[in-house]
């Protein structure tokens, strides 16, 4: 068996995040925030929860701003101490930690998630690694592991490939990729059939694959020889679908909830349901909106 610590998170940025212009014209979709994190942020907090340390980010054009929010704001932080804002001073000093690093790669052009998670491979090496969407924003349950904590934790023992998977509205397959299985023991299934983006007619269950991934480094070959997919791209459920061919795939029934912040709905939803739990203005936004004649 190989190496059954991940070590390395690739989080692909690259998208264009057509579904929210104009606001994603000149910024990154990732750095908006839901109530006051950006979602890469929420996004690399899980992987280091996770244990994991080094963050690998496969960016593109307009997405400067990612690098700058994980790198040092001296100005900032000056003008803070100067202030005497030592919690502000420590709030912005924690988005990265000092035994974290992040390692930055460009996809040149949006040829699909399964082509920017190649682009990550030089970074990545020969190990297996988790694959983060940041647009999925995912929260344990209370006071339990994040979701790719659970993941790592299931690739420790079993040390193959996982997709995080929830039970999705029948309409909505053609939103995700869907797997089909059968039960492996606990929250795993054994993937005996992956398809991208399927019609509910034609979808094999209703299992939709959320944006965490733990795979094995065998699936940049399968990525590498793999021709364009739905939509003209390269897609990781393609090539995922590929790998089965190799190695036992599972999908892991993740605790926890999923926004779709890629979509303005799932975004105003996690929006409203953060807000409610946040520690500064939760009590008084819940006065507001029992206020709201909706
Ligand atoms: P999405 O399907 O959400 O695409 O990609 P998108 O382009 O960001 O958004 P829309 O659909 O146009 O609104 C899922 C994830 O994969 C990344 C995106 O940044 C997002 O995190 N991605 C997608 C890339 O990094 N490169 C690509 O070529 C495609």
């Amino acid at each position: 068996m190989q190496q059954a610590t991940v070590r390395k998170a690739v989080f692909p940025v690259a998208g264009l995040g057509t579904r929210f212009l104009p606001a994603t014209k000149a910024s990154p979709k990732e750095m908006l925030p839901v109530v006051d994190k950006p979602l890469i942020q929420y996004a690399v907090e899980e992987a280091y929860a996770a244990g994991i340390r080094h963050m690998i980010f496969v960016t593109g054009r307009s997405k400067r701003a990612i690098e700058d929010h994980f790198d040092t704001a001296y100005e900032l932080e000056s003008e803070l101490e100067a202030a005497g804002k030592q919690e502000l001073l420590a709030l912005v000093r924690s988005i990265q930690p000092d035994d974290m690093d992040c390692a930055y790669v460009r996809q040149p052009r949006s040829l699909g998630l399964g082509h920017a998670v190649l682009c990550a491979e030089a970074l990545v090496g020969d190990e297996p690694f988790a694959v983060l969407l940041a647009d999925d924003l995912m929260v344990g349950k209370p006071g339990g592991p994040g979701v790719l904590a659970q993941m790592t934790e299931a690739f420790a023992k079993q040390g193959r490939s996982l997709l995080a998977v929830q039970e999705v509205p029948p309409e909505q397959t053609r939103r995700y990729g869907i797997v089909s299985g059968v039960a492996a023991g606990g929250p795993l299934l054994r993937i005996d059939q992956i398809v991208e983006k399927p019609a509910p007619e034609v979808a094999p269950s209703r299992m939709g694959v959320a944006g965490r991934y733990v795979l094995t480094p065998r699936i940049f070959e399968e990525i590498r020889n793999q021709p364009r997919g739905v939509g003209g791209e390269i897609q990781l459920t393609d090539a995922i679908a590929r790998l089965m061919a190799h190695e036992v795939v599972y999908a892991y029934q993740y605790e926890g909830k999923r926004y779709d912040c890629g979509s303005k709905e799932g975004f105003l939803e996690a929006t409203v349901e953060l807000a409610l739990q946040h520690p500064q203005v939760g009590a008084q936004f819940r006065e507001y909106l029992k206020g709201l004649v909706v």
